[in-house]
């Protein structure tokens, strides 16, 4: 072969590599959630986006998952955006995608007070009508899956905080009965489903948590058909309810299962290893609730990955809410679920990689209006970072006007520099480094402090 063959060859071979690298979700030593909760007798599980799932998302979520929600594509809004016009085209993908995956399905969700169609919440309906159209509505979605759907959603938070029922389009017009009127509906159309109603901040004891104890136990003596109850845990860093388990427990003494089904656990940016941990001990309490309830079945996290978390749309400043990393790295909250569901893969020791950064920032040259800087990142964790943004904020109105080895943008003060996508991987105790031209006027004083994705560096 002729040297610059060959070079090229080793090139590719080296880009190859390194696309796999980046492609490779978690080492062969790391546990397999899905496994890990058979072997308890339980389902681990996720939320999904359907368009997103194809290369490494789908690898992770029906490698390791082996229950999937959809996020949003079986909500009556995604699938009858017009009366009578359905889309299912987004629900058919994650059923096909569970059953080639061999995985369940929680159908999520029929009858909930958000992401209705216009149609449906503008329209002036009798009782009878809205009644109609929900149970149609229900009919026609079970009906379609019959047989594919483990779990339904049938009542999506039907509360208030003070446990008083939400003020929902259905209970206003219909009362009470909406639910039971539901939860039949369902049962006619599959009658193999599992039917559960859901809601938030039931997570503990309270009142939020009473008022659906006594709505589940009084459709049981009423004979309506009811299955299992859905405690979201939509949860806050540190802030796991010590009730959990006894809350789960009491719920299954009325004689159904129970299960967590929007996992999440969220904290204020930046990322800090002080606050995996605490994340990590927190997935942990959570899964060993789970697995300490026999009925409790399964337990679902809201997206697996910090780039599919609905959190910092919804939250300032917060999000890493979820098991895996914008990049799909496994952060310690991923081993604290292992753990819970009795992986000891890590001889006790433990796994996570410790993550840090250390940022040298130089003006290498100046004149009247303007400078040129280089900015130095090294990795100082003990795994690679695949991807990086740093940011930082100008103290004096400085402006960035071009920059090479990195894409940076700069709104007001604040500067984010991404990498040129060739630099992309920061290998443990590895630096990258990128420079730019700015302008200046008054003082070129340096920047003070630094993130790398999200997480607060040493400046040097
Ligand atoms: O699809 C549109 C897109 O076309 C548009 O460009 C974009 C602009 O914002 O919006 C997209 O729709 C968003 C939709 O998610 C799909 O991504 C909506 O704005 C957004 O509001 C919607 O958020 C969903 C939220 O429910 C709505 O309440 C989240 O993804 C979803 O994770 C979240 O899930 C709920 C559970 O169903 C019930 N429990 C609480 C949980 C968190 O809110």
């Amino acid at each position: 072969m002729r040297p610059h063959i060959r070079r090229a060859v080793l090139v590719l071979a080296a880009a190859g590599a390194l696309l796999l690298g980046l492609a490779t979700p978690s080492s062969a030593a790391d546990p397999v959630l899905r496994d890990l909760a058979q072997a308890k007798g339980k389902y681990y599980g996720t939320a999904v986006t359907a368009s997103k799932l194809n290369g490494t998302y789908a690898t992770i979520a029906g490698g390791q998952f082996d229950s999937i929600t959809p996020g949003n594509e079986m909500k009556w809004e995604s699938v009858e955006p017009s009366r009578g016009t359905y889309n299912w085209s987004g629900a058919d993908a994650v059923v096909s995608f569970a059953q080639s995956h061999n995985m369940q399905v929680r159908g999520h969700t029929l009858v909930w007070h958000s992401q209705l169609p216009g149609w449906l919440t503008s329209g002036s309906w009798t009782a009878d009508q809205l009644r109609t159209l929900m149970t149609d509505h229900i009919t026609t979605e079970v009906g379609r899956y019959k047989g594919k759907i483990s779990h339904w959603d049938v009542v999506n938070e039907p509360f208030n905080e003070d446990g008083t029922f939400r003020q929902s389009m259905w209970y206003t017009k219909l009362g009470q009965s909406y639910i039971a009127d539901a939860l039949r509906a369902a049962r006619a159309a599959d009658p193999d489903a599992k039917l559960y109603l859901n809601d938030y901040n039931t997570d503990g004891t309270g009142a939020k948590s009473d008022a659906m104890y006594n709505l589940v136990k009084s459709l049981k003596a009423d004979g309506v058909p009811i299955d299992g109850v859905g405690f979201q845990g939509h949860l806050i860093l540190g802030q796991v309810p010590s009730t959990m388990q006894t809350n789960l427990q009491r719920f299954a003494d009325l004689g159904v299962d129970v299960a967590v089904t929007e996992l999440d656990i969220r904290m204020q940016l930046p990322v800090t290893d002080a606050k995996l941990a605490q994340q990590k001990a927190d997935y942990k309490a959570v899964t060993s609730a789970c697995v300490a309830v026999s009925r409790c079945k399964g337990v679902t996290v809201w997206g697996f990955t910090d780039s599919d978390s609905w959190i910092p749309d919804v939250f300032d400043g917060q999000g890493a809410a979820t098991p895996y990393d914008e990049n799909y790295q496994p952060k310690p909250a991923y081993y604290g679920i292992a753990e819970a569901l009795g992986w000891t893969g890590d001889g006790g020791q433990d796994p996570t990689p410790t993550t840090g950064c250390a940022v040298t920032y130089s003006v290498t040259n100046q004149w009247n209006t303007g400078f040129t800087a280089n900015v130095t990142v090294k990795n100082t964790g003990s795994s690679a970072v695949n991807g990086w943004k740093v940011a930082w904020t100008y103290p004096s109105g400085q402006q960035v006007t071009s920059a090479w080895n990195a894409t940076v943008t700069q709104t007001g003060s604040q500067v984010t520099a991404a990498d040129a996508g060739y630099n992309a991987t920061i290998g443990a105790g590895g630096s990258v480094s990128f420079g730019f031209n700015g302008n200046w006027s008054g003082s070129n004083t340096a920047p003070s402090a630094f993130t790398l994705n999200g997480a607060t560096c040493t400046a040097g």
